[in-house]
């Protein structure tokens, strides 16, 4: 919706059901998808919704084709999509760790490499924002997977800011720390705390706002700064959106 609010037609793709038996908060319902829709359309911008999940590879080439194919070209990607789970990880089970790594970070490469030849194609460069998280740069004890798909992320985004340097494509990933969205689940973070309670140094409160989460508006106004041409300089960096948590 930010994004079309500057002037971008938007692709947009989400699973709208539950990705796992393992993911145990509120999944994204087809009602959520058409509500992004409307509120597209309502900034007077296209939109090609699909409910899709990003680790199946036809579909997202197909997605990509159709839009392109209504639009034009595409020059910008977020890949925002993911899942969070909790558990130490000798606790861990396959199912747990597949499905974190499964979408966090095999799915984003399979967006990846869905989209970028088609941005290659049209020879206009372009901005890729990838969603990471502060767990992709520090540790979070009691979601060591989460952690680790997110560190993956952080890879991809700097070897694909080199690698995509040639055809004018920047790649950046951001960092948020806690926003106010379903994934953020105080009472199962609250229950980990007080078993290990070593563990709540790694989750301090943002010097700038020392109570409460992030607004996911705030986070967008970020993507859409990376998105745009008012970052022209910047590709291969990490920016922290955590109103300084970071830094303690
Ligand atoms: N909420 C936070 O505090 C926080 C902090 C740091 C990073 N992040 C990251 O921000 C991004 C957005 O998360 P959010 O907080 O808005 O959570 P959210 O659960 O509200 O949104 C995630 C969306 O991704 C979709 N999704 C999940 N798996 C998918 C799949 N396989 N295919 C297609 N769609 C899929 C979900 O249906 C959901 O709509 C995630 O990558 C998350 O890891 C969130």
């Amino acid at each position: 919706m930010r994004l079309a609010r500057e002037g971008a037609d938007i692709i947009a793709l989400d699973i709208c059901a539950p990705v796992s038996s393992t993911i145990t908060y509120t999944p994204a319902t087809p009602e959520d998808l058409s509500e992004t829709v409307r509120l597209v359309e309502a900034e007077g911008r296209k939109v090609l919704a699909r409910e899709a999940d990003i680790r199946d590879d036809v579909a997202l080439r197909e997605l990509v084709a159709d839009g392109v194919e209504q639009f034009g070209r595409l020059d910008i990607l977020v890949a925002n999509a993911g899942v969070l789970g909790w558990g130490r990880l000798w606790e861990l089970s396959d199912e747990q760790w597949d499905t974190v790594i499964g979408v966090n970070l095999t799915g984003t490469f399979r967006t990846l490499r869905a989209a970028i030849p088609t941005m290659i194609e049209a020879g206009h460069g372009g901005s890729i924002v990838l969603v990471s998280s502060s767990a992709g740069l520090k540790a979070t004890p009691g979601n060591s997977h989460y952690s680790a798909s997110k560190h993956g992320v952080t890879g991809l985004t700097n070897s694909l800011a080199i690698e995509l340097g040639e055809y004018g494509i920047r790649v950046n990933s951001i960092h948020p720390y806690s926003i106010d969205t379903p994934m953020i689940e105080p009472e199962a973070m609250m229950e980990i705390f007080a078993k290990h309670p070593t563990y709540v140094h790694s989750f301090p409160p943002m010097p700038l706002q020392y109570k409460g989460f992030m607004t996911a508006d705030e986070v967008a106004d970020v993507v859409v700064w990376l998105a745009g041409d008012g970052s022209a300089t910047l590709s291969g960096t990490q920016i922290h959106v955590d109103k300084g948590a970071l830094k303690y």
